[in-house]
């Protein structure tokens, strides 16, 4: 039976810290699903389809190897998406005590729904700081993203190069 796994998130955009996980996964796995879904508790930036082909472009960029697919799924549990690709496991990426808090419940409940375990990697020191929630923000008051995103990432939210503020 292949080893799949699905890493999931938001990806709201992807950040270096998530591209960070996607490449230490990569090679666990004969095939990985990096998985754009629905975070009920978050209002979204980015719509689906700039979030997947971004993440697509970033994956690309950085040469990740091994069989990586990148998808999106808005209806139903994150588990129903397991069963239907046949992934046994989610990678999950934990920066600090509170992703290991946030993260555990979920970890328990898809176990409980349909027997898909939850693998976390610690996240790099070197992007343990970076959240998508703070890209965003720093985006949106003119700050310059570029140490927290990759290249497709700025070039969509700062074009030119430069941070919005004028
Ligand atoms: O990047 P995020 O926002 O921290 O990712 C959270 C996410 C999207 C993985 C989480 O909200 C999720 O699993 N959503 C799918 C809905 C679901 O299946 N919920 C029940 C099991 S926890």
């Amino acid at each position: 039976m292949p080893r799949v796994a699905v890493i999931p998130g938001s990806f709201d955009p992807v950040t270096l810290g998530h591209l960070d996980i996607v490449k230490r996964a990569a090679p666990l796995f004969d095939r990985l699903h990096v998985l754009v879904t629905h975070n009920p508790g978050k209002a979204a930036l980015l719509p689906f389809t700039q979030r997947v082909a971004l993440l697509e472009q970033a994956i690309a960029d950085a040469g990740v190897e091994g069989d990586v697919v990148v998808d999106s799924w808005s209806v139903g549990l994150l588990v129903d998406y397991c069963v239907e690709v046949g992934a046994q496991v989610l990678v999950k990426g934990i920066r600090s005590s509170t992703d290991a808090e946030y993260e555990t419940p979920m970890a328990i409940v898809n176990r409980d729904l349909a027997g898909v375990e939850t693998l976390f990697l610690i996240g790099d020191p070197g992007t343990s700081h970076v959240s998508s929630s703070l890209v965003r923000q720093v985006a949106a008051l003119g700050g310059d993203i570029r140490p927290y995103v990759p290249r497709a990432v700025a070039e969509v939210l700062q074009p030119g190069g430069r941070p919005a503020r004028g």
